[in-house]
This record gives structure tokens, C-alpha cells and sequence, in this order.
């Protein structure tokens, strides 16, 4: 099935160059404990960190709000690793896609508890029309409108992770109509 692309692949590739630049000139004294979100920013966490300086590992933590389809739970779910190496440190916390902002919220109280000195948070997308709660994103790939997205990691019950770009997900039949 073919779904419209949004952000073709070299878009993605030039503006993540950008951003590390940003990011790898941004803490010269200071290297910061990198933290990604799974599943879903692996893939730019990946390529994000190939280009950084050093080309740094990353941990992981695990957080989940979507059931089946596409609408949030509301409750958003964290599986961190109690080893996490936090504590009185700067944390940047790379993340996919910054939607209603609960998972955002949720995860920096969670690395403050954690003894987190300083959060900064990159995201890869964000859509401000759906924001619900106000968090403070330090770098953002691109601002997108209200869709449904898949590929470059992000999926739908686990499908379309693999595409190379983002592209609009659209319910088979509302593309049948919509054709
Ligand atoms: P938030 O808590 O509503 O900000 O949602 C954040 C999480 O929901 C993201 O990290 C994604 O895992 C997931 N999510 C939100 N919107 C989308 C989307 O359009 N496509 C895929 N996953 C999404």
C-alpha cells in the first residue's frame, strides 16, 4: 500500500546533518548522557548520533501511550532501566515525535526523579496543533500538521517502521474514498 510522503528521505537527511551540528557544538564541556525513547526514535537516534562528534552510544528507555491504531490511551507507560546513568548529569533526551506532549512530560519527571542535573529534549517532529500540555523542546526536526505519520521509525501496531521517509498514514478505506 502506498501512503503520501510527507518528508521525503533527503529532507530528512539534510536536516538532520543540521541538527548535528547544533547539538554537537552545543555542550563543549559538558557530554551529555544521551537517552532515547523507543521504539519509535531509534532510527533518527541512529542517525543522529553516527554524525556527532565521537559518534556516541545512546540508553534507552521505553514508553508507550498508543494501543491499537492510532489513538493515544492518554496513559503513557515507561519501562526505564534503574541503571540509567542520570544522576547529576545533562540528559538529552532524543524523541521521534512530540504529539499531545504527555510522554515529553512524563519522562522528564521521570529523569528528574532519577537525580537528572539538566534535561534537554531533541525531537524529530512535533505537532503544536495537538500539544495538551506545554514542554520545552530544545530542537525540532520539523513542525508538522495534524496527521498520522509512519516510517523512519514510527509506526502503526508495529508496521511501517521500515520506510525510509515519513509518510501519512491513511486508513485503507479512507484512501479508497479519498482516491
Ligand atoms: P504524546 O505523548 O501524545 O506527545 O505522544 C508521543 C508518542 O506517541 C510518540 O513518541 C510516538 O510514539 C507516538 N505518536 C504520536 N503521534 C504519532 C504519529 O503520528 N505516528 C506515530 N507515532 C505517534
Amino acid at each position: 500500500m502506498q501512503f503520501p510522503t510527507l518528508i521525503a528521505r533527503e529532507v530528512l537527511n539534510r536536516r538532520i546533518a543540521e541538527l548535528a551540528v547544533e547539538v554537537g557544538t552545543a555542550f563543549p564541556d559538558r557530554p551529555p548522557c544521551l537517552v532515547t525513547v523507543l521504539e519509535g526514535a531509534r532510527r533518527f537516534a541512529d542517525e543522529l548520533c553516527r554524525r556527532l562528534p565521537g559518534k556516541p552510544g545512546y540508553h534507552s528507555i521505553c514508553a508507550s501511550s498508543y494501543g491499537p491504531g492510532t489513538v493515544s490511551f492518554g496513559k503513557v507507560e515507561l519501562l526505564a532501566p534503574d541503571e540509567l546513568p542520570v544522576r547529576n548529569r545533562l540528559v538529552l533526551l532524543i524523541e521521534d515525535i512530540v504529539d499531545t506532549g504527555h510522554t515529553a512530560q512524563r519522562l522528564y519527571s521521570h529523569l528528574e526523579d532519577m537525580g537528572a542535573e539538566e534535561i534537554r529534549l531533541i525531537t524529530l517532529l512535533s505537532k503544536p496543533s495537538r500539544r495538551e500540555v506545554d514542554v520545552k523542546l530544545d530542537w525540532v526536526g520539523f513542525e508538522i500538521p495534524n496527521e498520522f505519520v509512519i516510517g523512519f521509525g514510527m509506526d502503526v501496531d508495529g508496521k511501517y517502521r521500515e520506510l525510509d521517509h515519513v509518510a501519512v498514514y491513511k486508513e485503507r478505506n479512507a484512501m479508497v474514498e479519498g482516491s
